[in-house]
């Protein structure tokens, strides 16, 4: 299995199959939507075997170093393999500065997996989904990197 970067039209495909496959019961990203956010710095990562996606994931660019994790999610079939903390660490790698995400409050595997990872529950939102389910919003702080010197950072 590898992760690729995939900020193009067939990464936005495969967050539309998932989005539609995984998110069903929410909002709908199609490829179009996800390629216009491409193009104000959004990425996409997918999970691959081969030519198989076994998942990917949607980030976009909300302002300087500040960014939603829109959508993570791995397939049914490849749940449970590490697919997911792969994708994690291959988007924390690439994507400086602060991340925020919702999760549905009772999704003990993404929470699970946000934790492991070192981000926070922020507040609960009741009903913030249409089905009426409470959402966590979760961010993930990081510090700005600091010049290699301190002479530097003096200035
Ligand atoms: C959440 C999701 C992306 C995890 O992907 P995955 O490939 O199955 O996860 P991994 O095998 O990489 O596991 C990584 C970590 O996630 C957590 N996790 C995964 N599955 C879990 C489960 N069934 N129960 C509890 N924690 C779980 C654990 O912390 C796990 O680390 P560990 O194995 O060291 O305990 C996947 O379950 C999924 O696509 N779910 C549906 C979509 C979704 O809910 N996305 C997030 C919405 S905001």
């Amino acid at each position: 299995m590898e992760i690729r970067e995939e900020s193009d039209r067939r990464g936005a495909e495969v967050i539309e199959e998932l989005s539609a496959r995984v998110f069903d019961r929410y909002l709908r990203w199609d490829r179009y939507s996800v390629l216009l956010y491409v193009k104000v710095g959004g990425k996409i990562f997918v999970a691959r075997e081969g030519e198989t996606a076994l998942g990917g994931a949607f980030l976009r660019r909300m302002g300087d170093g500040f960014w939603e994790l829109t959508l993570i999610g791995v397939f049914p079939e490849y749940r449970g393999r590490g697919v997911g903390k792969a994708l994690m660490e291959r988007i924390l790698e690439e994507v400086p500065g602060e991340i925020y995400l919702h999760v549905e409050a009772e999704n003990a595997p993404a929470i699970n997996l946000y934790l492991s990872f070192g981000f926070e529950k922020v507040r609960k939102i009741s009903r913030f989904y249409s089905t009426g389910e409470d959402a966590y919003l979760m961010v993930l702080k990081r510090t700005p990197r600091r010049p290699a010197k301190a002479s530097e950072a003096s200035g």
